[in-house]
């Protein structure tokens, strides 16, 4: 036996473990100094633009085009004919060819468009590159598999298309969203005007020459960028068959009244305020991970955030003080950073928002808790917020914030905690923890959400059906229901 090396007392040994910065080089994505719209496969010059930024910094990226109504109307015209001019009589086999292509250069192009996310919308990297990448991806696989399968969707129904799709987009997933619309869209042999969000138009418009690539005909797919101006032009234009609408209920609602009597089809998915209900049967580290993912990805910029928490009065302390030590791990900085947990707030406009809203909690008398931590100067930024003390009548409780904040309720008994998670407008999520199979199926047929998860949070899959009740809005994306909106049927 080799004597061993006496212990030397002047060996480092680390008493600081904080991250060493881990940048993701941004090199990989070029940008043009000013886009235009995309219309008709070529790109249009718009008569004015705008600057989108990136929120960490706001460092100005590019012009983009503000569409007018002119812009509107000619990628109307370029969807109808190409609708026309074969696309939506091509067999299910052809398309769904393109929508597999698309899906893989995706893949292929996939830290391209994870680093461009990043960049203009300010969500942590290790986020767009794990979950809005491979999800949008997915999305074009899964729907590129019902494209020459709709008969067996719908047997007996004869399903064909609905012709020109309207599609506005928010900012929160930029190119998931897109890939929400415009995949099952196509898959039903639909053309397609998309408007991306003002603050996020870069990855849409790098997703046109994704569609360059995949050979995608001309006019098929147009994407017209812009504000809300753009995006009611759109809703109003008479080539218009069916308006899918991913946004605010206050924009959904005006949408809806636009489109009430003009056989337009529609389909909204709006704003939510999602109960997360954790029962003292649960796994307490488990569930802490659910509530931190569920209310503190994507900044909480996420419509079936679980921006409510419902804890069973008897491990209230317990919960609360795991989660507060959880908070202070979570690193707070550059969405370009691997090891960021929580980036930047998306846009100027959303910060104030939930500043406001942050406020009135604790004017109301809420308490509130934030980790230290240290902001970066530039940018929109905003730490991780709980707040104790919440009725149910706060503003914090009842509005969604669309923030990194999260307002924690108590309740005694499952009738209660049902009664206090849908006593809101909305009704997209929500969420359920213990470890009890059948509470979680007598919790999920009363909660009013369109999805309700189980001892799990923010999981999303191309097959598994999503949407609200109430105030989020109605209709259905992913999932074979996800087909129906853009569908008709001889019945
Ligand atoms: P918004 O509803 O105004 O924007 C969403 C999209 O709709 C954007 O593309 C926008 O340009 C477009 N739009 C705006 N006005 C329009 C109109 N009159 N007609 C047609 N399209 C229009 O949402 P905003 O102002 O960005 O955010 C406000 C709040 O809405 C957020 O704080 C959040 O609470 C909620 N929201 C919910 C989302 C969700 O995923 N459910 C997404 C974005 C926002
Ligand atoms: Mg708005």
């Amino acid at each position: 036996m080799s004597e061993l090396d006496p212990r030397s007392d002047d060996l480092a040994v680390p008493d600081d473990w904080t991250y060493a910065p881990a940048p993701e080089s941004r090199e990989v994505v070029r940008l043009r100094e000013r886009y235009g719209h995309f219309v008709g496969g070529s790109w249009l010059e718009p008569a004015e633009t705008y600057e989108t930024i990136a929120p960490r910094d706001e460092e100005a990226l590019a012009l983009v085009g503000q569409g007018t109504a002119a812009d509107v109307d000619r990628a109307v015209q370029a969807a109808r004919g190409a609708y026309a001019d074969g696309w939506s009589a091509l067999p299910g086999s052809e398309r769904a060819k393109y929508l597999f292509r698309i899906a893989r250069l995706l893949q292929e192009r996939s830290r391209e468009f994870a680093v461009l996310e990043s960049l203009n919308g300010g969500k942590p990297i290790k986020e767009s590159r794990d979950v809005d990448l491979p999800l949008a991806a997915a999305h074009f696989f899964y729907y590129g598999g019902w494209a020459d399968k709709l008969e067996y969707a719908f047997p007996n129904r004869r399903p064909r298309p609905v012709g020109v799709a309207g599609q506005i987009i928010p900012w929160n997933f930029p190119l998931l969203m897109l890939a929400w619309k415009v995949a099952p869209a196509l898959a039903c042999g639909n053309t397609v005007v998309l408007k991306p969000a003002e603050t996020t138009p870069l990855t849409a418009l790098l997703f046109c020459d994704v569609l360059r690539q995949a050979e995608l005909p001309p006019g098929v797919v147009n994407i017209v960028t812009g504000d809300g101006r753009t995006g009611a032009t759109l809703v109003e234009h008479e080539g218009v068959d069916k308006i899918a609408f991913t946004g605010s209920t206050e924009v959904g609602k005006a949408i809806q009244r636009r489109l009430a009597g003009s056989g337009k089809k529609l389909t909204l998915e709006l704003g939510g305020k999602a109960a997360n209900v954790v029962f003292d049967d649960c796994a307490l580290d488990q569930a802490v991970e659910g509530i931190v993912n569920g209310i503190y990805f994507n900044q909480g910029h996420v419509c079936c955030a679980g921006s409510r928490l419902f804890v069973q009065e008897s491990i209230h302390e317990p919960l609360v003080e795991k989660l507060k030590r959880r908070l202070s791990t979570l690193r707070v900085g550059d969405p370009l950073d691997k090891n960021t947990d929580v980036g930047a707030i998306n846009s100027r406009a959303q910060l104030e928002k939930i500043e406001e809203l942050v406020a009135s909690g604790r004017e109301e008398g809420a308490e509130i808790y934030q980790p230290p931590c240290v902001l970066p100067e530039r940018g929109y930024w905003f730490a991780p917020t709980v707040f104790t003390n919440v009725a149910q009548s706060y503003r914090i409780a009842q509005e969604e914030i669309f923030g990194p904040v999260l307002s924690i309720l108590t309740f005694r008994t499952p009738d209660e905690a049902v009664e206090k998670a849908n006593n809101t407008p909305y009704g997209l999520s929500a969420g359920v923890w213990t470890e009890k199979g059948s509470r979680i199926l007598w919790m999920a047929q009363r909660l009013r959400a369109g999805v309700v998860w189980a001892n799990t949070y923010n999981r999303f899959d191309p097959a598994s059906p999503f949407g609200g009740y109430k105030e989020s809005g109605f209709g259905r994306e992913g999932g074979l229901h996800g087909l129906e909106p853009y569908l008709e049927f001889d019945e």
